[in-house]
């Protein structure tokens, strides 16, 4: 549905976007992670037609965004960063606005809008002008108009961005359910966000592309992916040591904590050992050796130490 080739934006001597590619599929969410300034601004400002590239090409449900841009953009919903809208508009005014420049008319303009209205949460400011606004509450009816025409593709631009906990859980949820027959790229710095709604992820550092999988394969290259932590009252940590050492599975251990006669433990795994041997081993120790076990925690690793890894490492090498 998204096909993207070798996109490259230069603003004078700054390279943002450098040489990006990827595609989306129908069934997607895709899950666009970078540092602040990375260039996912910029890629989605290209995707959507609003800038041309210096290089590459864009294709959304088989058109060109610059060949066939009326095609192209009519397969598509765009949530650009900082939710632009009219001002002096009401909410329900420039939702008819925006469906009647997507060639809607009559019942079916008016049953989607308010169908929106209701998706979006915005019964209660429909007849407020939009300048008064709440920052959640420009951000949802902007949310709602790039949904109104119901696209195949949705780009949306840091989508919970400014929404309150209980506004961020509906909205996931919402584009989850739409993710199932729609392909969707979203960006966001809220790393829990991509597990709980993306089917992948691809990160840019500088403008360049340096990752691209599933959540789980991403979390996996953490260093704490496969590792143990356990919690063991009555046991000094040199005791846990000397006994958990002993294993050919376990690299090395590190003391977490050490206080009111419980020991808080992590062990790393050796090389190609995988995380459940690990704790069936760790498992068996604490059992042969009688220690009382609080807790035993087998880690997935974690995506942000990923990005920090893979964003930061990039920046050391200039
Ligand atoms: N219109 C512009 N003119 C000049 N430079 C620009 C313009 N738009 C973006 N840039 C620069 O391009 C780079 C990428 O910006 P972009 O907005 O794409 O980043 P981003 O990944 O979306 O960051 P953020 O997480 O802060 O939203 C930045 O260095 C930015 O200053
Ligand atoms: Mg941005």
């Amino acid at each position: 549905m998204i096909k993207v080739e070798n996109l490259t934006k230069w603003f004078g001597t700054k390279l943002a976007v450098d040489d990006v590619s990827f595609s989306v599929e129908k069934g997607e969410i895709l899950g666009f992670l970078g540092p602040n300034g990375a260039g996912k601004s910029t890629t989605m400002r290209m995707i959507t037609g609003f800038y041309p590239p210096d290089k590459g090409s864009v294709s959304l449900g088989g058109f060109d965004i610059e060949k066939d841009p009326v095609a192209a953009k009519l397969m598509m919903g765009y949530l650009p960063e900082n939710a632009p809208a009219y001002g002096d508009m009401t909410v329900q005014g420039f939702l008819k606005f925006v469906a009647s420049l997507r060639a809607m008319t009559g019942l079916s303009l008016a049953k989607a809008v308010e169908e929106v209205i209701e998706t979006c949460f915005l019964q209660s400011v429909r007849h407020q002008p939009i300048e008064t606004l709440s920052k959640g509450y420009l951000h949802r009816t902007c949310f709602a108009q790039s949904i109104i025409h119901d696209p195949e593709i949705l780009i949306l631009d840091e989508p919970t961005d400014g929404l309150d906990p209980n506004q961020k859980h509906e909205v996931r949820n919402l584009i989850k359910r739409m993710g199932e027959r729609k392909a969707i790229v979203l960006s966001t710095h809220i790393l829990e966000e991509v597990d709980a709604v993306c089917t992948r992820v691809i990160i840019i550092n500088q403008g360049k592309l340096v990752a691209n999988g599933v959540p789980a394969e991403l979390k996996a290259r953490s260093k704490l992916a496969a590792s143990v932590t356990l919690s063991v009252t009555g046991q000094a940590y040199t005791e846990i040591a000397a006994k958990l050492e002993q294993l050919d599975v376990v690299d090395s251990l590190v003391c977490l904590n050490e206080s009111d006669g419980v020991c808080n433990v992590r062990a790393l795994p050796s090389d190609d050992v995988k995380g459940d041997d690990l704790s069936a081993q760790v498992f068996g120790v604490a059992v042969t050796e009688g220690w009382k076990l609080t807790e035993l925690h087998l880690n997935e690793g974690r995506l942000d130490d990923v990005f920090r890894d893979i964003t930061t490492s990039d920046v050391d090498q200039g």
